[in-house]
């Protein structure tokens, strides 16, 4: 593999999900493969899971791992063509990331959406560029659009707690205090379409993705009935697509509460955390049995390390 910017990056998702959980039986069955290679983090924005995972994956794999916290401590990047870059900006893409690549073999980047510019997001321009200029392979740790590590996460977590071959898996909206980001939406709705599963979408009218990643996978405005016999609840807020990047509801009547889990198959909890507690869903959904984020996480370590593993046999 040479970059895994997307889901669809990977040559069969189901193949991938079962070598990583049998790597995760022997998490340090290849940690010779990164010898004398090194892979380097970059933060645009803050994160724990990603930053560990990924740092622990590549530990595994005997990669050298260098971490910097791009936004707060790198110099203020400019990504446009042409620019007369007399302002705050101090240091154009096309420099910064081919000196990064003379630092590393892999290159990891984390830049979410600014949720105030929908084309210039649908562009991924921190991703595009650095894919662009780098000439080193890329991996995404979260973008403008989408988090496939997290939903190749979800895969593994899905096929480890599956109880039938073809389970109902529904994707809810859940209400936020702040505007979100679609990129865990997203991802999810990908991995989902590459599933043998009933797969729903609910959300309240004005929350519909982006309808080019949605395309033909089926939306239910009624939380409830969605609900009904699910497998898995995945539970994220996400902001308007439509009026782009707009809190234009937050009805705490879609939280996920004991009441709403009774309607499903006993049905798992699924968040990609960070998550708030009682305004997402209630202490006691997830402090329950059936709440697995926790090993929803913890497979953040085994589906970066089977990425870097494909990407480090390519170099
Ligand atoms: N789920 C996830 O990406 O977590 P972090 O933002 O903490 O990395």
């Amino acid at each position: 593999m040479q970059n895994y910017l997307h889901i669809n990056d990977l040559d069969n998702l189901q193949e991938t999900v079962k070598e990583a959980v049998e790597l995760k039986k022997n998490e340090l069955k290849f940690n010779f493969i990164g010898k004398d290679k090194t892979i380097c983090l970059l933060f645009f924005n803050n994160s724990l899971r990603t930053r560990l995972s990924t740092q622990k994956a590549a530990q595994n794999l005997g990669l050298n791992c260098i971490v910097m916290n791009f936004g707060s401590e790198g110099w203020q990047l400019e990504f446009e063509d042409g620019t007369v870059m007399d302002q705050g900006k101090s240091e154009h893409v096309k420099e910064a990331a081919k000196v990064i690549a003379q630092y590393c073999d892999i290159v990891a980047i984390r830049a979410f959406a600014s949720l105030t510019d929908k084309e210039a997001d649908k562009a991924e321009q921190v991703l595009e560029s650095f894919r662009k200029y780098a000439g080193i392979p890329v991996v995404n740790m979260e973008s403008a659009t989408g988090h496939p590590l997290q939903a190749l996460a979800d895969a593994i977590t899905m096929e480890e707690f599956k109880v039938s071959h073809k389970p109902k898996v529904v994707l809810s909206w859940a209400p936020h205090p702040r505007a979100l980001p679609h990129a865990v939406a997203n991802s999810f709705v990908e991995m989902m379409q590459l599933q043998d599963a009933d797969f729903v979408i609910t959300h309240p009218e004005g929350y519909e993705l982006d309808p080019e990643i949605t395309k033909n996978s089926k939306i239910e405005y009624n939380q409830e009935k969605a609900l009904e016999n699910a497998d898995f609840v995945y539970v994220k807020n996400w902001s308007s697509f439509k009026d782009y990047g707009k809190v234009v509801n937050k009805d705490a009547s879609w939280m996920i509460t004991v009441d709403k889990m009774s309607l499903t198959n006993n049905g798992k909890f699924m968040h990609c955390l960070p998550v708030r507690r009682n305004v997402i869903v209630t202490d006691e959904v997830i402090d329950s049995n059936n709440s697995i984020v926790i090993q929803q996480a913890n497979n953040r370590t085994y589906a970066a390390q089977i990425v870097m593993k494909k990407i480090v046999e390519n170099l």
